[in-house]
């Protein structure tokens, strides 16, 4: 018997309806190690055969290279999956001097090189992936606004904003999505964006619900050694230190697994569906793999219920991680807040 597909959910009042695990999609071409062509297309099949329909990208992931490498699956399934891309991190001057641009000129640029690169006439949702407090919002919205009325676009989405800056973007155009960091270990966006995006019916769309996979148990060791071709080597939860001391968190995670037969990835994803739902949220976590295997692990993750002991048994763990979610904080939401 084939394997079940999963449920489905809209994203905002009028945005598409997706399965309710979405694919991440950037460590197929950058920031996590080397990846095997073949296994990641194979993980593109197994994410739709199983329901996963939403497909997280963005212009920055490996600099055009991730939308190219997903544009022959886009084109052989166009029609039955939900593309995401963003805009808004400016790397043409090279990493030292990356920008972070929301000004009109900039978006009409930024999704002329997206479409062509995905080989699409329209983006099904198009993200701000950070904000330029510079700008103002209304600007950048009302420009993003301006691509849908153009046919360019067809839903918008938001990512590291705070709550009051999702309410006035959706005050100037309809906000289908919120992208931001939310896991076991990053729970920041309880503080005000999780209750305006539940509040407006806005989806929420959880990225790194992983924690960029240390919550899966696979960063036991201190130290572990990342290649410089894995980004998390700079990022403060992963290394010395805070590596052992984030890795000793994860005791409860690991009990509640192994006494459901789970893994600790499972719990995560586990945790977080249920956590939006606390909020009345519509919520599509994006976990990211390259991997068949893990996409059938992580897909399993959405017929998990934890208890009320168990999510008790979770809950102090993101107040005592060590370390940042990012090296440099000031393009995020919390920085603003
Ligand atoms: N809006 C933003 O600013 C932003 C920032 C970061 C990420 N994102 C998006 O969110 C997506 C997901 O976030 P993420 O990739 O950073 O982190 P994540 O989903 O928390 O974790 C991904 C890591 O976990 C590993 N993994 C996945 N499933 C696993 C399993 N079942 N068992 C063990 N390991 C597993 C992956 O390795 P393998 O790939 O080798 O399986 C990868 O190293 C990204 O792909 C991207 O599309 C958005």
């Amino acid at each position: 018997m084939a394997d079940p597909v999963i449920d489905q959910v809209r994203l905002g009042a009028q945005g598409p309806l997706v399965g309710v695990q979405g694919l991440g999609c950037m460590g197929m071409s950058e920031f996590y190690g080397a990846t095997d062509e073949s296994a990641a297309r194979e993980t593109l099949d197994t994410a739709l055969e199983r329901g996963v329909t939403l497909l997280d990208t963005a212009d920055i992931y490996g600099r055009g290279a991730n939308e190219e490498f997903l544009a022959p699956f886009v084109a052989a399934h166009r029609d039955e999956i939900t593309i995401a891309t963003k805009f808004a991190v400016d790397r043409s001057a090279g990493d030292e001097r990356r920008m972070v641009r929301n000004d009109p000129a900039y978006i009409r640029q930024a999704v002329e090189g997206s479409l062509r690169r995905l080989g699409v006439d329209v983006i099904d949702l198009y993200y701000m992936h950070r904000r330029d407090p510079a700008v103002p919002l209304a600007e950048s919205v009302g420009a993003m606004g301006e691509l849908v009325e153009r046919g360019l676009v067809r839903h918008l989405g938001l990512s590291e904003v705070t709550g009051a800056e999702l309410r006035e973007a959706h005050a100037v155009h309809p906000i289908a999505a919120l992208q931001s960091e939310w896991s076991l270990f990053s729970r920041d966006v309880e503080r005000s964006a999780v209750g305006a995006a539940a509040e407006l019916g806005v989806a929420f769309v959880p990225y790194s619900p992983l924690g960029r996979g240390f919550l899966t148990g696979a960063f036991a060791d201190a130290g572990t050694d990342l290649g410089t071709d894995d980004f998390r080597r700079y990022q403060p939860r992963f290394t010395g230190e805070n590596a052992a001391a984030n890795a000793a968190l994860l005791k409860p995670v690991h009990e509640i697994a192994a006494a459901r037969g789970a893994t600790a990835a499972q719990v995560a994803l586990a945790w977080v569906q249920q956590r939006a739902e606390v909020h009345g949220l519509a919520v599509v976590p994006i976990p990211g793999t390259r991997k068949p295997s893990r996409l059938r692990e992580n897909v399993a993750a959405t017929g998990l219920h934890l208890d009320a002991e168990e999510l008790a048994a979770l809950e102090p763990i993101a107040d005592r991680v060590a370390g940042d979610r990012y090296p440099d904080m000031s393009t995020t939401s919390a920085a603003r807040e």
